[in-house]
């Protein structure tokens, strides 16, 4: 054997044994775990819900806002995504989808999730509508 062989096996035996370190403490200690999205803080105030019950029921509680005003005309709405958008926007882009930090934003891309709301419905304060020209 050349001593150039030998070289290359010890080092992938060494590449072997940090890759099994790796391993061990990404799970055995969590250090090398995924971040955890980092959540931009409200602008004051309290939210619709209890935090832990949003985290989970927010989709629940905004789809049937939706559908009640829709198909109800209630537009009094404890759930409007205008009042979320007015407490969670950023305090540098002012919107809460504008950049990967931003409140809507941040979770989702952790999570992978994809929502078309701001297609139609502004993401700042406000101009709730302005990408919506008529109103149904
Ligand atoms: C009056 C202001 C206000 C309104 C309106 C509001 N929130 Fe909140 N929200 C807060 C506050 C304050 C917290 C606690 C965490 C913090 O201080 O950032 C919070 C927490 C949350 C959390 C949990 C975040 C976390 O840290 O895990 C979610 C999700 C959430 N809100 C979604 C919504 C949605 C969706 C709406 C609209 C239906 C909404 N909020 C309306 C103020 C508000
Ligand atoms: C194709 C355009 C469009 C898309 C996409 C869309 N909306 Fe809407 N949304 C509307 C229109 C139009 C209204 C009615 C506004 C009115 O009559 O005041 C509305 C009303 C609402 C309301 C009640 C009014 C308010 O401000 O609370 C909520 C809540 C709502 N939408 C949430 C959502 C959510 C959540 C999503 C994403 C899952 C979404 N919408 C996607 C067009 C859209
Ligand atoms: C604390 C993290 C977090 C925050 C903050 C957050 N979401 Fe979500 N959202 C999630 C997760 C996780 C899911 C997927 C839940 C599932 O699949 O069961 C989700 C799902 C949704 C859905 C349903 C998507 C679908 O395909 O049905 C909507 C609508 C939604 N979020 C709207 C919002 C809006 C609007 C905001 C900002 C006001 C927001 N979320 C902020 C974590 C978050």
């Amino acid at each position: 054997m050349t001593c150039r062989v030998i070289r290359q096996m010890l080092a992938g035996l060494i590449n072997v044994v940090a890759l099994a370190a790796l391993a061990f403490f990404a799970t055995g200690t969590g250090a090398l775990a995924v971040p955890k999205p980092v959540i931009e803080q409200a602008n004051g105030g309290q939210c619709v819900a209890e935090p832990a019950f949003m985290r989970r029921n927010h989709m629940k509680l905004l789809k049937h806002q939706r559908d009640d005003t829709l198909r109800g005309g209630d537009r009094s709405g404890a759930h409007s995504l205008q009042a979320c958008i007015t407490c969670h926007a950023s305090k540098e882009t002012h919107s809460v989808n504008a950049s990967p930090t931003n409140f809507c934003q941040s979770c989702h891309s952790y999570a992978a999730v994809k929502i078309d709301c701001f297609e139609c419905h502004s993401s700042k304060p406000k101009d709730a509508f302005s990408k919506v020209k008529e109103k149904p």
